[in-house]
């Protein structure tokens, strides 16, 4: 379907009269002969997009990575579709809910690079891979790889296939500083058996930041027969990439964090040939075997936030990923930059710039992590989140693109007088 159909169809419905992004496109404009690298330490530029958020004035926020909030253009835009499909009822839900969930879900492939047909919308990560791990084609004997750094709930979800299912469940762990690539695509190697099926690893791991060479173990994998899903939770929307290059099984990831998507929303993509493979979760009246849509029947959800995807891609598109990834790094780096070599800090992310973006882990040594994180809210008004197990004992740092540098001037000068 062509774009302005596909906008026809959405105004006819739920986005009529919806308000738009006035204020982002015209802040772009403004700097539109700037390239991303110089933008990224441009504090005017962000601080306009600051003042595109209702920031509560308590603390920092340097724990986005829970759930980045959405900029008040693209708030304002979910109400409208809240209002308008209160308005029309069961005639929105008759006629366009699923067409439009299916123009949403189009757009996010287009976003990740995958064919139409290949992702659905999910309400978060936890049900994206928690669908891929029930619904394998699990026989007992069989052996998964995961690592200890990966998500609790998929771990879980794994433990409960060992119980009902009989898989065997192989786990590695990722060093917070790998000397290369290859070490971490032997410690995956390495667990591989004959029984082998299913490796699960992170695209950016969540405790540390760490970005993960994704392609090059899916390359290992596929060489030997095994199957890998990817936990994008926090990649979508965080740094630029495309799932055809990562050539991944399947992949999962959250919307309502790096997209800042309203809460409750994910994608799953899963590769063309491997979705008759899957067994759905729930029930779905619709489909052929080799259609995604039957993988994620819902039943009556809130169709509003699907809408609302749309509005948070328009504003992702109008700032632009080159811009907002440039600037994330610039972040970490600005911050991470200038406590690393002090002797009581430890910075658990890697150094080399292709292993992180704007997420980082520092800690203090002899300091619990849940005491830095109280110290650092306490003594300074800096709310981030303590991370004590698995290799890493620190806050996780992650800044969002209303964060200033004064902020994390402040954050470097708490580190500093803990020494
Ligand atoms: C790596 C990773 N995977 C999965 C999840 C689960 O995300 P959600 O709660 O949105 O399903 C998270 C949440 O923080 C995460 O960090």
């Amino acid at each position: 379907m062509k774009k302005r159909d596909f906008l026809h169809t959405l105004s006819f419905g739920a986005l009529a009269a919806a308000p738009g992004f006035r204020k982002i496109s015209e802040l772009t404009k403004h700097f539109h002969g700037s390239s991303a690298t110089e933008i990224a330490t441009d504090e005017e530029f962000w601080q306009e997009v600051r003042a595109g958020y209702r920031l509560k004035p308590d603390y920092i926020n340097l724990e986005n990575g829970y759930y980045c909030i959405q900029p008040t253009e693209t708030l304002e835009n979910f109400i409208q579709h809240v209002r308008e499909i209160n308005y029309q009822g069961s005639w929105y839900m008759r006629k366009d809910r699923f067409r439009n969930k299916q123009m949403v879900a189009n757009r996010l492939a287009d976003l990740i690079g995958a064919d139409h047909g290949e992702v659905v919308i999910t309400r978060n990560t936890t049900e994206s891979l928690d669908l891929v791990i029930g619904g394998f084609p699990w026989q007992a004997g069989d052996e998964a790889i995961y690592a200890d750094q990966d998500y609790f709930s998929m771990r879980e979800m794994f433990r409960l296939q060992e119980k009902s299912k009989g898989v065997v469940l192989k786990k590695v762990s990722v060093p917070n500083h790998p000397k290369d690539d290859q070490e971490i695509v032997d410690l995956y190697a390495d667990a591989i058996t004959a029984k082998t099926k299913l490796i699960m690893v992170c695209h950016i791991v969540n405790i540390t930041g760490q970005i993960l060479p994704i392609r090059k173990i899916c390359d290992m994998a596929h060489a030997r027969g095994v199957q890998v899903m990817i936990d994008g939770a926090h990649a979508v929307g965080h740094f630029d990439f495309s799932i055809k290059d990562l050539d991944c099984d399947y992949y999962g990831s959250s919307l309502h964090k790096w997209l800042s998507v309203p809460l409750g929303a994910g994608l799953l993509y899963v590769r063309k040939d491997r979705i008759a493979g899957l067994t759905p979760l729930l029930g779905s009246f619709c489909c052929e075997d080799d259609e995604i849509r039957r993988l994620n029947h819902l039943g009556t959800h809130p169709s509003h936030t699907d809408l609302a995807i749309i509005n948070a891609l328009e504003y992702h598109d109008r700032l632009g990923i080159e811009r907002k990834e440039a600037r994330l790094r610039h972040l970490q780096r600005y911050w991470s930059d200038q406590v690393r070599e002090l002797s009581h800090v430890v910075v658990n992310t890697p150094l080399e710039a292709h292993r992180s973006c704007g997420i980082a882990n520092v800690g203090i040594k002899e300091m619990k992590p849940t005491d830095l994180a109280m110290k650092l809210l306490e003594e300074h008004r800096i709310w981030t989140v303590g991370i004590d197990g698995h290799g890493v004992h620190g806050c996780r740092i992650s800044p969002n693109i209303y964060t200033l540098k004064w902020e994390l001037d402040v954050l470097v000068g708490a580190l500093k007088s803990m020494g």
